[in-house]
């Protein structure tokens, strides 16, 4: 949710900012700027609405020296996209340039006390606030930029990253956190800042991750200075990132979701490498080891999570339900904060996310640890704010995710809650010998059976031509499966903008039935379950009404291919992993279909990746 960007050292500024802006783009594209301030001191802005491609041109031939600026790409919170919107931010005087990710909830407030100081107001947006109430204390009260900066967010209430520039020093940066992400990397001799540490790490593997309530002064002359709002030292922790930039790149792919729907094999290897003994097929996980008791102790886990980490979640429910036979809750991150929910101290908060950053689920974990809730942390983004949030996790280990529409976390996510569950049912006794290596087998052998999978590709592609022309869908699934079906409707309405819902196949009959004719595709999941039967009659009674039905079936499943109009079909593993399976012929489908219609399909319209506001 908006990217921000930011580069002071002895090279040229711009390129490295646009590249950055490139790589944060997955965080919002509807406009874009950047700001420099070259050697005379002098500060030029350029911004423009549209895609940071669109910034790169409209920048073409223009003042583009200096070796400090910052940049933006943004995704629209207070005011449409727009040029006049577009950040960076500049004071009235044009003497301060801010670019800000995140929610001044107060601004209203602000605004109005700066209006009637005579301040006037080129943009709708919260952020132009903020750098006018900065300016408005540096002139009042004759201080240097950083304290104005200071005194300036202790009047904020709300979510931010911000980084500021002042005309006439270009040596400096002032940046400054709470609850959005922001890291500073290290390299020799300058200084990168970005919301994503993967956007830079072509420049170095140390970063320092800012915390809630405090600023970084970044100086070129000066070794790192960060100050919490109390005006405080901090302590400066440099982290080491190991990512390589190939995973940042498409690598032959058109999209980058593409190819992450096809990395799911490899991504599955790196998830499961050292958590499951080839041999004996024990399952270890560190994060469990290492609060045993509270595993054994604990009398409900709750997850908490959005989006697609929400429906992954609906799977962990059936797993850690039916392996430990410890009642679980499956909360919206979002409802769950605001519900004044009732947490126990036996009871665990399992905070699910891709990007460790969403803001939802980070209040849903701050919220449960104040209550005293041992957390609990499946991310994906290494040192990301939830993952450094929780008192113990397990990442996913998928390598980094660009594409909007999730597809390998959600398998990782899924992975990560079966070995979860297997380890601690180990632990309590509460699952048996034989299926807990029947699971950790089938775990094992995931990567190969996900290439298997993929086989189908070159089919969905065609099938997908078909179903362009389809304004709505239902998607059916019950028990592992029901959260299946829902994860690939709302792959499918992400990227397509096809309307799609998913429902429980049984449930169907309670309302959704009234909706099927034949220009209403069914997508039916009906692999081999306890509930198969029963699915299979729930296609009949669609066939009945005139509905077209593609369903996802095993191999050889004559039943189902006798009533439906198109079969996927899929190898069967052990039931508790068939979501995993099942969920890559739906993303492929969604893909397609997207593609076939023409969607931009890694930067679907209105849509995020990151979601660091409410
Ligand atoms: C956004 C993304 C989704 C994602 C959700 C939760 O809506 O577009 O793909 O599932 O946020 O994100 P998280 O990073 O917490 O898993």
């Amino acid at each position: 949710m908006c990217g921000i960007v930011g580069y002071v050292g002895w090279r040229e500024a711009s390129p490295i900012l646009i590249k950055g802006l490139h790589r944060l783009e997955y965080r919002g594209y509807d406009s874009a700027g950047v700001a420099l301030i070259n050697e005379k001191g002098e500060l030029n802005v350029f911004k423009c609405k549209g895609k940071v491609s669109d910034l790169e041109h409209f920048i073409q031939g223009k003042e583009l020296a200096g070796s400090i600026g910052i940049a933006h790409t943004r995704w629209a919170t207070h005011g449409e996209p727009n040029d006049a919107n577009a950040h960076p931010h500049c004071s009235e005087s044009g003497e301060i340039a801010l670019i800000h990710n995140g929610i001044i909830e107060n601004y209203r407030v602000l605004k109005e006390a700066l209006i009637e100081n005579g301040y006037t107001f080129r943009s709708n947006t919260d952020s132009e606030v903020l750098v006018n109430l900065i300016e408005y204390i540096r002139t009042t009260n004759r201080c240097p930029l950083l304290e104005a900066v200071r005194q300036a967010l202790r009047q904020v209430v709300g979510a931010y990253a911000i980084a500021v520039i002042e005309r006439g020093n270009p040596n400096r940066i002032i940046a400054a956190r709470q609850s959005s992400p922001m890291v500073v990397g290290i390299g020799d001799g300058e200084y990168f800042l970005s919301s994503d540490a993967a956007s830079i790490i072509e420049y170095t593997r140390d970063f320092v991750y800012v915390n809630d309530a405090e600023i970084a002064v970044i100086d070129r002359n000066a070794p790192l200075k960060v100050l919490t709002l109390d005006n405080h030292d901090a302590r400066i922790d440099i982290r080491k990132l190991e990512l390589s930039i190939s995973q940042l790149e498409k690598g032959g792919y058109p999209h980058f979701m593409l190819k992450e729907i096809y990395e799911q094999p490899r991504t599955l290897v790196d998830c499961i490498r050292g958590r499951i003994n080839p041999e004996t097929c024990e399952v270890k996980l560190s994060g469990v080891i290492d609060h045993r008791d509270r595993f054994l102790q604990a009398r409900r886990i709750i997850f908490v999570a959005c989006g697609t980490s929400w429906h992954a979640s609906l799977i962990g429910e059936h797993l850690i339900e039916s392996i430990c036979r410890i009642p679980v809750e499956v909360e919206y991150a979002s409802e769950f904060r605001y519900r004044n929910p009732i947490l126990r101290e036996d009871d665990i908060v399992i905070a699910v996310s891709q990007s460790g950053e969403t803001a939802d689920t980070l209040a849903a974990v701050e919220l449960a640890r104040k209550a005293g809730t041992f957390v609990f942390g499946i991310c994906n983004a290494v040192g990301s704010s939830i993952a450094r949030a929780t008192d113990s996790g397990a990442y996913i280990h998928v390598g980094p995710e660009i594409g909007v529409a999730s597809t390998k976390a959600f398998t990782g996510q899924v992975t990560v809650m079966a070995m979860l569950a297997l380890a601690i049912g180990h632990e309590k006794g509460t699952v048996s010998e034989a299926y807990y290596h029947e699971v950790a087998a089938a775990l094992l052998r995931l990567p190969e059976t996900l290439e298997e999978v993929l086989k189908v590709a070159p089919q969905i592609a065609d099938l997908s031509k078909i179903f362009t022309y389809a304004r709505n869908f239902i998607y059916l699934g019950r028990g592992y499966n029901y959260p299946t079906a829902l994860e690939g409707a709302l792959k499918l309405k992400e990227i397509s903008y096809i309307h799609a819902e998913g429902y429980p196949a049984a449930e169907m009959k309670h309302g959704p039935i009234a909706l099927i004719d034949a220009e209403m595709p069914t997508v039916a999941i009906a692999t081999p379950d306890h509930t198969y039967e029963k699915t299979a009659s729930n296609i009949e009674e669609i066939k009945a009404r005139g509905g077209r039905i593609i369903a996802v079936c095993a191999r050889d499943d004559e039943q189902v291919r006798r009533s439906a109009d198109y079969v996927i079909e899929v190898p069967v593993i052990t039931e508790c992993l068939m979501p995993i399976v099942v969920s890559v012929p739906l993303q492929l489908l969604a893909y397609y279909i997207a593609v076939y219609k023409g969607r931009n399909v890694d930067q679907p319209r209105n849509l995020a990746k990151s979601v660091t506001v409410e």
